[in-house]
């Protein structure tokens, strides 16, 4: 069935498509015709208890506005975001290319969202009772020596609705945003988290854990380096990976020159290599959320196997539309 429908909305400009599926998805989820049953599979993370280990992964719901209709699909968990205090309309378009022939996708949306507050309303309306992700980011104009205040921002504002929240420093279309990957710069950052994470707690009386999202684009010696800061700083989750900019696998391919992030089958086995590396740091003291490129169950075996707990997905669902879930968690044989 979505081999048809894919057909149609590949006729479609990619962002059309994107915001086409979505509206149609939701009408669909109104009529209760969307349903897709996933037996319950819990496992505990992060001290919270996941229905299953599948999840949504963030950019797909920028601003949460179709969380219900995603949930239908039996995700274990959702991440919406990427979401900056103040709104903004991200990259010019074009920004969205599609490489069918390896069923990947280049994005260069940079962070186009309705803002924080838009988003904690959607959260608010939806009937969601899953694990929810909220996933903050820094505006473009907010200069990266300032970029703590834009999260300190998120952070307050999604720290009562989120199950878990996603601190993003890992986009390639935020101009210097991986530069907080690094050294004293990611320190400080996390220092300023978790301060803030701790007095939140206080003032809520509950725990919600942090993860922070990784570009696959790492050398040994980064990996090594950030997994201490990782462990130094208490992070509660890691979050591996957000695309890549390295166009290694997809050489000679229609779009290869259009600078952004790519995501898919050709990001398959680096985010796999980079779990591991992580993985191998952490010695199961952090627990890992494996993204990038699982279009199989074989892919989703390899990323538990290299040390991932949890799962998300994004690109494969495009290309496979939600019976993905399924195929991942081997409901079929
Ligand atoms: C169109 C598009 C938009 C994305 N936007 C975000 C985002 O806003 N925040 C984020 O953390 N990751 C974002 N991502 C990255 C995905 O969450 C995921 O990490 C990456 O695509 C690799 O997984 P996949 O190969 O299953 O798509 C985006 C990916 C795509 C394709």
């Amino acid at each position: 069935m979505y081999h048809l429908i894919r057909k149609l909305l590949f006729l479609l400009p990619p962002e059309t498509a994107h915001h086409a599926s979505l509206t149609g998805l939701k009408l669909l989820n109104k009529l209760g015709i969307l349903q897709q049953k996933i037996p319950y599979h819990p496992i505990s993370v992060m001290g919270l208890a996941f229905p299953n280990h599948v999840g949504l992964a963030a950019g797909l719901d920028k601003n949460g506005e179709y969380i219900d209709a995603l949930a239908s699909f039996g995700f274990g968990f959702i991440e919406v975001g990427t979401v900056t205090p103040r709104p903004q309309l991200g990259n010019p378009s074009p920004r969205l290319f599609r490489l069918v022939e390896s069923e990947a996708i280049i994005n260069r949306m940079g962070f186009n969202n309705k803002g924080i507050d838009y988003l904690i309303e959607q959260v608010k309306k939806s009937n969601y009772q899953g694990i929810l992700g909220i996933n903050i980011g820094k505006n473009f104009d907010t200069a990266v020596e300032n970029a703590v205040d834009d999260y300190l921002i998120g952070l307050n504002k999604a720290y009562p609705y989120a199950s878990y929240i996603t601190i993003n420093i890992s986009s390639p279309n935020t101009p210097n945003l991986r530069t907080l990957q690094y050294g004293e710069e990611l320190r400080d950052l996390l220092k300023s988290i978790k301060k803030e994470q701790a007095s939140l707690q206080q003032q809520y009386h509950r725990y919600v854990p942090i993860a922070i999202k990784v570009a696959p684009d790492l050398t040994d010696n980064e990996i090594k380096s950030m997994a201490d800061i990782f462990l130094e700083q208490k992070i509660d989750c890691l979050i591996a990976t957000n695309t890549t900019i390295s166009r290694e696998a997809v050489k000679g391919q229609q779009y290869v020159n259009e600078i952004g992030g790519l995501s898919g089958k050709p990001l398959t086995q680096v985010s796999t290599k980079v779990i591991r590396q992580f993985s191998q740091h952490f010695t199961g003291q952090i627990p890992i959320i494996g993204v990038g490129g699982i279009s199989s169950q074989q892919d989703a075996q390899d990323k538990l196997e290299a040390g991932a707990s949890l799962l998300q997905i994004y690109t494969g669902l495009v290309y496979q539309g939600k019976h993905l879930v399924r195929t991942i968690l081997n409901l079929d044989s």
